[in-house]
């Protein structure tokens, strides 16, 4: 028996098979969930890499800057299972001037869609999905720890600390409707929205080195397996948390 054995789980955020997401959706069907997935923009590439994960799991269109999308949610995921035992928040994005060191210089337009796509919609998604947990559940999405300025991160890092509030309040909002919420902290991965990031080999060339358990930067797993906990039945009192799956960085100075 699986840990997830009979729960129905929505991911977000498969864009590759190098996608954290993917391998969320990938060890959540392991053990013994049933997946339906969203996917944003290249819907036909999404469907594909679908095709590869050990059983094949419906794709329906979401964007979060779309309310009809939004609205609409519910019910499509509705018709593919009769409720959601758990939702997986991978989704980030910001303009190219909102990183790479034009910190000071970035425009409001950019920065509103970074905040509205990577903050706002971890709220968005979770209202979204509302009407379908009615026995509770847990929600988990994707952070890059936000308590220090790094090189490079700029206003999506400021998204993230927006992320990360946005935790304890939708833990404080959704505990009387027995969902928990809760963030993974994952070290840098070579994923599409990695490699978006100018100067992100800062982190890559470093993060290794600094990690006291040291840290790989295409293995998606560690990060996938602790969003899969977190959707089981073994964290049954957490809820408004981070947990760091980062090698161990967020805890050593220098
Ligand atoms: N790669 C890393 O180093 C790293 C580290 C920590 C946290 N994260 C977080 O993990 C999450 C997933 O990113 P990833 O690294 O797997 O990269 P990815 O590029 O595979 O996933 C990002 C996803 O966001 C989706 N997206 C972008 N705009 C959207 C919109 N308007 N509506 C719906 N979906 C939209 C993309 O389609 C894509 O599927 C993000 O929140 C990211 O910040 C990544």
């Amino acid at each position: 028996m699986g840990i997830l054995e009979g729960k129905r789980i929505l991911v977000t955020g498969v864009l590759t098979d190098a996608s954290i997401a993917f391998n969320v959706a990938k060890l959540a069907q392991e053990e013994g969930a049933t997946v339906v997935l969203t996917g944003f923009g290249r819907l036909s590439l999404v469907e594909r890499i679908a095709k590869r994960l050990p059983s094949p799991a419906p794709v329906l269109e979401l964007d979060v800057q779309n309310t009809e999308h939004l609205d609409t949610l519910a019910d499509r995921v509705g018709e593919q299972v009769d409720g959601l035992d758990g939702v997986v928040h991978s989704i980030a994005f910001a303009p190219q001037s909102a990183l790479g060191g034009n910190f000071l210089n970035t425009p409001w337009d950019d920065v509103a869609t970074a905040v509205q796509v990577s903050t706002y919609s971890y709220k968005s998604l979770a209202v979204a999905c509302l009407p379908l947990m009615k026995e509770g559940g847990s929600l988990v999405g994707l952070d890059f720890d936000a308590s220090k300025a790094w090189p490079v991160y700029d206003w999506m890092g400021v998204a993230k600390a927006g992320l990360e509030s946005c935790n304890r309040y939708l833990a404080r909002d959704l505990g009387k409707h027995n969902i928990r919420v809760n963030l993974v902290a994952a070290g840098p991965l070579r994923t599409m929205a990695a490699k978006s990031i100018p100067g992100f080999k800062e982190f890559e060339d470093s993060w290794p080195e600094k990690a006291p358990l040291g840290w790989d930067l295409s293995d998606t797993s560690p990060a996938a397996r602790a969003c899969v906990a977190l959707m089981s039945d073994w964290f049954p009192a957490t809820t408004g948390e981070i947990v760091h799956v980062d090698g161990g960085v967020h805890a050593i100075g220098g």
